[in-house]
């Protein structure tokens, strides 16, 4: 037996420290995302946006239902709305961000398992990284560089004995 070990990185910043100009710019446009937050149940309005390969921004927001599970987060309304707009165009960014109704959101938000999921099948078919900036509605700014830093040991399409194509 062998104890093996992963190590993941982030980059976190102090509210106020200085981010990268794309950086800023992309939680802008999250934040703007909330703005179609339907979240009666939850009352915490979550917004993402995309940076495409090109410099246009695709936002989605979280979409709640009374029959909780047929909800969907921000970040796979994005995701699938690019994918089935643009297929083949590439995703560089991905900024998400969040307001609670009843408290301050001052942590960042960081995506569920099943968005992490759905960015690691995003990053494999496009064949390159996606670096996602994870921002509360104040507070500290967290940034990583792929996926593999939120999912280590994800599952992807080979243990199905499948290729993209
Ligand atoms: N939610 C997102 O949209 N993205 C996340 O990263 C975390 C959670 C939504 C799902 C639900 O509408 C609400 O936030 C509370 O979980």
């Amino acid at each position: 037996m062998e104890v093996k070990k992963i190590s993941i990185s982030y980059e976190e910043y102090e509210d106020g420290e200085p981010l990268a100009s794309s950086d800023l710019k992309l939680i802008d446009e999250a934040t703007t995302a909330l703005k179609g937050s339907y979240a009666p149940y939850s009352d915490f309005h979550v917004g993402a946006a995309l940076l495409m390969e090109n410099g246009d921004i695709i936002r989605g927001s979280n979409q709640e239902n009374a029959a909780y599970p047929s909800g969907l987060c921000a970040e796979r309304v994005a995701l699938f709305h690019a994918n089935s707009e643009r297929p083949g165009e590439i995703i560089v960014s991905l900024a998400i961000t969040g307001k609670a109704d009843h408290f301050k959101s001052n942590e960042p938000i960081t995506p569920c398992g099943a968005c992490r999921q759905v960015i690691a099948e995003t990053e494999k078919r496009q064949n390159s990284k996606i670096r996602i900036i994870m921002k509360g509605e104040m507070g500290n700014t967290r940034i990583v560089d792929g996926i593999a830093n939120l999912l280590p040991m994800m599952f992807q399409g080979e243990q199905l004995k499948k290729q993209l194509k």
